[in-house]
């Protein structure tokens, strides 16, 4: 691609490093270039699963919006989902408010749900201290390393999905001042309006119902596995190992105070099983959640950097941190 270079940053095909052949180019040139090689960057994204494009003069959520629209993979679309964040500009929001002591394993966006992004985007606008990487993995490679075992009984029964979102509730508000976890129905939605919040949930193909006391129940049955819409490969495509709070995806620390603190007294936030609605054997997550980590790509982040997504095909997370770190995100369809 005449102006532009392709590097790998490690072993991994994932992600694929463009850079543009004159490093002192303007922000207007940069979209020239990326709009000139649309369709090349699109065919790379499907063989790589994820562009890391860098050197690029991005300092803002503006540049950061106007480089999504020059690739022209989807129109933007909002964050229905429980994890803590920020609407910055349209489309565009902080990534996880999660606190920097917290793993984000890796995971597909919003795969829970029917109409997930097909894309998802970061920035990284101020590069933390230590660690705080956007950690990746390829959903092929994660499919063809997993226990056949495991595969079977997910693909078999596909999961069922149920969240719980509450509008007012003073001890999630508390623990949210301390530590960022859990959103209301009205941030998730962002509405107040409960006809909005269910016209949103019948738009979405959400199963809803409200509970006592305000909270919102949401379920959704989904396939383990899926097939990418343009090039066939099959995926695994959940997140079931996050849907089930234990003691490993949560360390014992948090588990032990949330079963005697909250789970006691309050309403479930996340369930999962599988499609059937027989359990998930804990053993299964954990070997789920044992391959992510075996397969987990991670890259110092530089500032300026894009990184590009091919939701289906790659997953992502974050690592833990120290410093400021301030990095944005973005879907689109
Ligand atoms: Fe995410």
């Amino acid at each position: 691609m005449e102006g532009l270079l392709k590097k790998k940053i490690s072993a991994h095909e994932l992600p694929l490093v463009v850079e543009p052949a004159n490093q002192k180019i303007s922000l207007i040139e940069s979209f020239q270039l990326l709009s000139h090689h649309r369709e090349n960057l699109k065919k790379n994204l499907l063989i790589s699963g994820g562009l890391l494009f860098r050197n690029f003069p991005v300092s803002n959520e503006k540049d950061f919006s106007n480089f999504i629209k020059t690739l022209g993979l989807g129109n933007f679309i909002d964050y229905i989902g429980d994890s803590p964040r920020t609407k910055i500009a349209e489309g565009i929001y902080t990534s996880t408010e999660t606190p920097s002591s917290v793993k984000i394993p890796l995971h597909n966006e919003l795969s829970f749900i029917d109409l997930y992004p097909k894309h998802i985007y970061f920035y990284c606008h101020t590069v933390p201290q230590k660690g705080g990487e956007t950690i990746l993995a390829d959903g092929r490679k994660i499919l063809h390393a997993l226990n056949d075992k495991i595969k079977f009984r997910f693909k078999d029964k596909g999961l069922k999905y149920t969240s719980r979102y509450h509008e007012r509730n003073i001890f999630l508000k508390m623990i949210n001042k301390l530590h960022p976890s859990h959103r209301t129905w009205v941030d998730v939605f962002e509405t107040k309006d409960k006809d909005e919040v269910e016209h949103k949930c019948r738009l979405s193909n959400f199963h809803f119902k409200w509970n006592k006391n305000n909270w919102i129940q949401i379920s959704q049955q989904r396939p383990a596995t899926i097939r990418h819409p343009q090039t066939n490969e099959e995926v695994w495509f959940n997140q079931a190992h996050l849907f089930d709070f234990n003691p490993k995806l949560m360390g014992l620390w948090r588990f032990v105070s949330s079963q005697l603190l909250y789970y006691p007294k309050h309403t479930k936030l996340h369930d999962v099983s599988f499609g059937d609605l027989t359990s998930i054997p804990r053993e299964d997550l954990y070997q789920i959640m044992d391959t992510l980590d075996e397969h987990t790509i991670k890259f110092p982040w530089q500032k300026g950097d894009v990184l590009v997504l091919d939701n289906v095909l790659a997953m992502h997370g974050r690592a833990t941190f120290s410093g400021k770190r301030r990095v944005m995100a973005a879907m689109t369809s």
